[in-house]
Order: C-alpha cells, then sequence, then structure tokens
C-alpha cells in the first residue's frame, strides 16, 4: 500500500482515494472548498516525486515547476512527501470597509487594501477567515478600483462562511484574501465580439465586473446579460441593471425567473434557454457563464452545440463544499 507523509507523519492511502480524502479521513485539517479542482485552496507541495499531471491542471507554470498540486484532484501513483503551502507570498490581508444588503438573501461585501490589488474582472479569491475556513467568492468590481474589492454573498442555510458574514463580521475587521485566480475574465481586445453573460443567483457578481470592464474599455459588439432565479426575490440589482441597459446602447438586460410569478418585469423561464433561443447561432460569440453548476455545465456544451467555439467560453461553476474546512 502506498504511503503519504505529512510533517514527518505516514498516512496509507487507497488506490481510489485523493491525497485530500486521505488526510481529511486521518482527521488532518487541510484547507479547502469545492473539492472540484477549481477554487484551489488545496494547494498541497510534493517533497520528492512529480505529482500526477492531472492533479496540476490549472496551476500556473511556476507553480507546477515547483511541484504545487490540488489534493482533492491528485491520486497518487506512488510513495509522496507533502507539505502545506508557504502561504506568506500570496495571501493579503485586507479590511472589511462596506456590507450592505442587495436583497434578503445577499451581501454586498466591500474590502479595502492599502497598496494595488491585481486582477481581471470576473476573476475569484479565497476568502480565510481567522479561523481557517476558506471559500471561494467572486470579484464584482472592476480593476479601475484596484485598493477595493466587491462581492456578492449569498446566505445559505446554516451555510458556515456565508452566514458569518452576513451576522457576525463588521467592518473595521481583518481578513485574509488570496491573490485572484480564474479564468472567466473579461480581456480587452476583439471590440466588436458579441458577448453573451449568462448567470443565476450570486453568479451575476462577476458578470457585472465583466460588463463594466467591457464598457470601460470600449467593447462596441452587442453585450447581452440574463440573470436568473427561481423566483424573484432571487435577482437583485434589477433597477441598477436596467438603468444601464437603457443609457447603453448595445447594452441588454433580461431578468428571468422560472417558477411561479405574476410580475410583468420578468421574463418567464429559465435564463440560460432563453439566452440560447434569443439568438439563431453563436458562431463568433463570446460567453460567459457563472452561478449553479449544473447551468453551467449544461449551458457550456448546449453553447458550444450552439457554434460558439470552447476557447470562447468562459464558466465559473459555483461549487459548494460538501464538508470540512
Ligand atoms: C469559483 C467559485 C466562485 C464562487 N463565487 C461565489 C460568489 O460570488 N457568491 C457566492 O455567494 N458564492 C460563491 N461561491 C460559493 C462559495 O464559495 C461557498 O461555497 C458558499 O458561499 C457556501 O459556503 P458556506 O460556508 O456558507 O456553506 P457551507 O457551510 O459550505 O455549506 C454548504 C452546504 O450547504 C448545503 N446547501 C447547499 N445549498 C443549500 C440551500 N439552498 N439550502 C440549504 N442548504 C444548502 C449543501 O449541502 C452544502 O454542503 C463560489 C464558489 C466557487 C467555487
Ligand atoms: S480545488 Fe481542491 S478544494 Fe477546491
Amino acid at each position: 500500500m502506498a504511503t503519504l507523509t505529512l510533517n514527518g507523519n505516514k498516512y496509507p492511502y487507497q488506490s481510489n482515494e485523493t491525497v485530500l480524502d486521505t488526510l481529511l479521513n486521518a482527521n488532518v485539517e487541510i484547507p479547502h472548498a469545492c473539492r472540484e479542482g477549481v477554487c484551489q485552496s488545496c494547494l498541497m507541495r510534493s517533497l520528492d516525486n512529480s505529482p500526477p499531471s492531472l492533479a496540476q491542471n490549472g496551476l500556473k507554470d511556476t507553480l507546477q515547476h515547483k511541484k504545487y498540486f490540488l489534493a482533492c484532484r491528485c491520486y497518487p501513483k506512488q510513495d509522496m512527501t507533502v507539505a502545506l503551502p508557504d502561504h506568506e507570498g500570496n495571501e493579503i490581508i485586507a479590511e472589511v470597509s462596506g456590507k450592505e444588503l442587495l436583497s434578503a438573501d445577499i451581501m454586498r461585501l466591500v474590502l479595502s487594501f492599502e497598496e494595488e490589488f491585481s486582477f481581471y474582472a470576473g476573476q475569484f479569491v479565497n476568502l480565510k477567515r481567522p479561523d481557517g475556513l476558506t471559500r471561494s467568492y467572486s470579484i464584482a468590481n472592476t480593476p479601475a478600483q484596484s485598493n477595493t474589492l466587491e462581492f456578492h454573498i449569498k446566505r445559505l442555510p446554516n451555510g458556515r462562511f456565508s452566514s458569518w458574514v452576513h451576522e457576525e463580521l463588521a467592518v473595521g475587521e481583518k481578513l485574509s484574501v488570496s491573490e485572484a485566480k480564474g479564468t472567466c475574465h473579461y480581456l480587452p481586445g476583439k471590440y466588436d465580439q458579441p458577448l453573451l453573460l449568462v448567470g443565476t443567483g450570486s453568479g451575476l457578481a462577476p458578470l457585472i465586473g465583466i460588463v463594466n470592464d467591457a464598457l470601460n474599455k470600449g467593447h462596441s459588439g452587442p453585450i447581452r446579460l440574463y440573470h436568473g432565479s427561481r423566483d424573484p426575490e432571487g435577482l437583485y440589482l434589477i433597477d441598477e441593471m436596467q438603468a444601464l441597459a437603457e443609457n447603453v446602447e448595445n447594452f441588454d438586460y433580461t431578468p428571468c425567473v422560472s417558477g411561479e410569478n405574476d410580475r410583468e418585469k420578468f421574463t418567464k423561464g429559465r435564463a440560460h434557454d432563453i439566452a440560447l433561443s434569443s439568438t439563431d447561432s453563436l458562431t463568433g460569440w463570446r460567453v460567459y457563464l457563472c452561478g449553479h453548476p449544473e447551468m453551467v455545465n449544461q449551458t457550456k456544451m448546449m453553447a458550444y452545440l450552439k457554434g460558439a467555439s470552447l476557447s470562447d467560453i468562459y464558466a465559473d461553476a459555483f461549487y459548494l463544499s460538501s464538508s470540512g474546512k
């Protein structure tokens, strides 16, 4: 049986287990959140053998070279000696400078930094509580405001991090923030390319950042934003988005409600169905999908089948943590 060594302690692992499973099963506390290879909060480093390439997918070349890997994606083929990463270089302390309810369940959280924070509109960061609990949240503002980050955090019933943000975290308190991550972001260039953006729930957050950044940079192609929820209460910033759509000729906004509702201002149906049926073909379009994992993964495939090139589809599925730290 192969063995994992961490801090001199040895842990046997089963062939179908990840490094993260092995350590959590042995009650070793390892930061993690999505367990889907997305958030990178389970980053570890091999001190001997090279990690399997699947476990390094999405990591920067510099990290790959130093044998960093994602513990939730690492099925070791041989013995490994591993270590937790040295976080000093890539975690930054921020101060909570604003909290405001955008709807009954969505909190706008604003963090301020002493120095410029480098990111692309639409990326996400990992926020860490003083006790180590870590969760990913998408950035809702644009790099033009580089000393602050804005987030839209949906409160889940009994959700440990989101309830803490809503109920306990106070203005003036400090929070640890990772560097910006993810490839679902706006990149300048191809300014006349049509953009289709679909988000559910707090999936609106990165899309607002992307829309505003695109407009700031003079994007001239059509920009269509579809925001969906089962009920009207799940939508937010409706008036602001409608006002933007009235003022900006190439921007359209469609709030969609898939469940029962009798309010005229919402389009009835699922946001991704309505978005996809709004055009005959997506050939040449750039597509952004954020929010519920099922919606994101389904729509990715449907957008591709409708002609969008895979390299033009950018997606962030908001995977929830299934357990633990
Ligand atoms: C790349 C990425 C970006 C993200 N961006 C955002 C963002 O911008 N905004 C945002 O709000 N979230 C975002 N998330 C999700 C976020 O990281 C957390 O998973 C979420 O806030 C829940 O964390 P929690 O600690 O509050 O809940 P946890 O304590 O981790 O609880 C989650 C558990 O709650 C249960 N659960 C799930 N849904 C419900 C429900 N509706 N009712 C009751 N129980 C439920 C599930 O069983 C799950 O195990 C993102 C996730 C990823 C991976
Ligand atoms: S990438 Fe491993 S827990 Fe998110």
